[in-house]
């Protein structure tokens, strides 16, 4: 059986990894692996490949930035060709960026299943392009690998028929939960005072920058006591004002993985819009305020750690200093984030086997 996956932006990496190692010790499968190149700069992939243990990609589509449009399409043109060369049984794509509904359009089409790892998370907010991806992509998936049981609820809402869903767990865990005690030696200058970590790189936060500069005008007002860390994304780098913030603020380039979660691990608060740091957060059992109005992973606010505090200033200030005096939320572990997710999901692909369906054409027509 011939399983390709499909990865394209940082939040890809984590989940692919733990996939792909727990099918290579299955018989009979061979894998592919492509990469778009959605994220492109060595911070934003590279360096997750190398820490995360992956194979090269077998291919790299190359296809950068651009519009949703530009990228989603040039996505699209370039895997088409990839499909009619390698002509892989199965096709695992990741989450909810641009190169996940790419992928899973130009299979669809070609008649190749599609298997969607983090299917049936939902935000209900059409305004992020991410809800759209996700809502495309599960439309037209075979297999519907769900992180937690909200994923099947919204799914079989939808009309989704059940033996198509597989609750399955996270396997962003997996990867947090064997990497861990890697991450201390990847932390040489690890601090030994308190402070809040931030990131922010929703385009509703940061594309606006006198919304973003206020956001960390009000982090720091009502954080007094803590150092505030801020690995800045590409895109927020391009609209923030790098000075005038005090020598509690210290900006860094976008951090690698393991540097990345043993922040989070020591962090007093994470402060993010993040949908991943809601859920590693969540794991470590480190309070966390989303600067967001919704979010697709409920269960990290109902039995995780996290609150949804919007775009609201006072909320933000009210929340950081309950944390802060030591009355953030405890929370618990969600249901199968236990990091044997990647074995549930190796186990429904294979089930699921070579679908006699169809035979790939050779040329588009
Ligand atoms: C994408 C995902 C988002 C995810 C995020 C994680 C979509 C729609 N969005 O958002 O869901 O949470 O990745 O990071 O797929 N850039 C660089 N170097 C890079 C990559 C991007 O400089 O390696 C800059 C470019 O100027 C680009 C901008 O960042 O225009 C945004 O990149 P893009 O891939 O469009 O979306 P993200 O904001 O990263």
């Amino acid at each position: 059986m011939h399983i390709l996956h499909v990865v394209g932006a940082r939040p890809n990496f984590m989940k692919a990894a733990p996939v792909m190692a727990a099918l290579n010790s299955c018989k009979g499968v061979r894998q592919t692996l492509v990469h778009t190149g959605q994220h492109y700069d060595f911070s934003m992939s590279d360096v997750f490949f190398q820490q995360l243990g992956m194979p090269s990609p077998d291919v790299n589509l190359a296809v950068g930035s651009g519009t949703h449009a530009q990228q989603t399409a040039a996505i699209m043109c370039h895997l088409e060709v990839v499909m009619f060369d390698r002509k892989p049984d199965l096709v695992v794509v990741y989450g909810d960026v641009n190169s996940t509904v790419a992928a899973a359009l130009v299979c669809t089409k070609l008649l190749i299943s599609v298997a969607h790892v983090e299917a049936g998370l939902r935000s209900f907010d059409r305004t992020m392009p991410e809800e759209i991806n996700r809502l495309l992509t599960d439309r037209v998936a075979d297999l519907l690998l769900t992180p937690s049981t909200d994923g099947n609820e919204n799914l079989q809402g939808e009309g989704v028929p059940a033996e198509r869903i597989h609750f399955v767990g996270n396997v962003m865990i997996d990867t947090l939960i064997r990497l861990l005690p890697v991450a201390d030696h990847h932390c040489p200058d690890r601090l030994h005072e308190r402070y809040a970590l931030i990131t922010l790189h929703r385009p509703a936060n940061v594309d606006d920058p006198m919304l973003l500069n206020q956001i960390i005008d009000s982090i720091l007002d009502s954080s007094q006591d803590l150092a505030v860390i801020f690995p800045v994304h590409p895109r927020t780098r391009k609209q923030l004002k790098r000075t005038g913030y005090g020598p509690r603020l210290r900006f860094l380039d976008p951090i690698p993985y393991l540097e990345f979660i043993a922040l989070q691990r020591d962090a007093t608060v994470v402060i993010t819009d993040s949908g991943g740091v809601q859920e590693e957060t969540t794991y470590l059992g480190v309070p966390c305020l989303t600067v967001r109005e919704n979010t697709e992973r409920p269960v990290t606010v109902t039995l995780g750690t996290n609150t949804l505090v919007g775009r609201n200033p006072e909320r933000l200030r009210i929340e950081l200093e309950l944390i802060i005096g030591g009355r953030g939320k405890r929370g618990q572990v969600p249901p199968l984030w236990d990091g044997h997710a990647s074995r549930r999901i190796a186990e429904v692909l294979l089930a699921a086997g070579r679908p006699a369906k169809y035979e790939l054409p050779t040329t588009a027509s």
